[in-house]
């Protein structure tokens, strides 16, 4: 399965998510393979970081920044159960390549109306897309959500607007993810109890379930 975590808008969380949806999906039978198509290299910075402190490689990570991405995935994905490909703000050739090469579509989104307009040229791509790969499938994940609120009426109504369905799951703003950035842990590394280890979970499992 190749799942693409895209959104045109910065700083949403598919860096974030990809390498927690990652980490959730690798096992001793399930090889995943992590690619940064981000010209940043955020994915590429987070598992290097790992290396330098001695931390165990849970899956792998290649750097593929190029157009020409949905060409090159499926020989690279051969030897891989799962592909995350971890895409870059801004850039829609590369999206649209991600889009080509994916089977499913996350598209993170932060709990505000704006957040969720912001998601536009992401979902026309998708929906263009659809048109040729009628099987691709789309979600969008709230992440970022403030612990205690709930997802405002306005938001579930922004996000009705769209052809894609929003994930059961929400992820929350928590400080664990920012310590995940700087210190190349997973959440569940930094404490196997914590919220943020238990939401990416479910996370995976609402993945697991578009998947089957
Ligand atoms: N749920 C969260 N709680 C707290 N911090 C978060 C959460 N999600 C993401 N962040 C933080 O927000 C910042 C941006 O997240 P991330 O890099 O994952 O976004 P991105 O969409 O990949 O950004 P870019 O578009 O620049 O690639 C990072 O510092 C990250 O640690
Ligand atoms: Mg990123």
């Amino acid at each position: 399965m190749i799942i693409a975590l895209l959104q045109q808008k910065g700083g949403v969380g598919k860096t974030t998510l990809a390498t927690h949806l990652a980490g959730e999906l690798a096992g001793p039978q399930s090889n995943v393979l992590v690619v940064d198509a981000d010209p940043q290299g955020s994915a590429l910075d987070w598992t290097q970081k790992r290396t330098l402190l001695g931390l165990p490689r849970r899956f792998g990570t290649v750097g593929l920044a190029r157009e020409t991405l949905h060409q090159e995935v499926p020989e690279i994905a051969r030897h891989a159960q799962h592909v995350i490909i971890d895409g870059p703000p801004r850039v829609t050739a590369l999206a649209r390549s991600a889009i080509l090469a994916a089977d499913l579509v996350i598209v993170p989104v932060q709990p505000s109306p704006y957040d969720v307009w912001a998601s536009n040229e992401i979902v026309s791509l998708i929906t263009e897309a659809k048109l040729y790969k009628p099987a691709l499938k789309a979600a969008f994940v709230v992440n970022r959500r403030i612990v205690g609120t709930v997802i405002g009426r306005e938001v579930r109504a922004a996000l009705a607007e769209y052809p894609i369905r929003a994930l059961s799951t929400v992820i929350s703003q928590r400080v664990v993810f920012a310590e995940s950035a700087a210190s190349g842990q997973l959440a569940n590394e930094i404490d196997v109890r914590c919220p943020a280890a238990r939401e990416i979970a479910a996370f995976a499992a609402d993945i697991r379930a578009l998947m089957a």
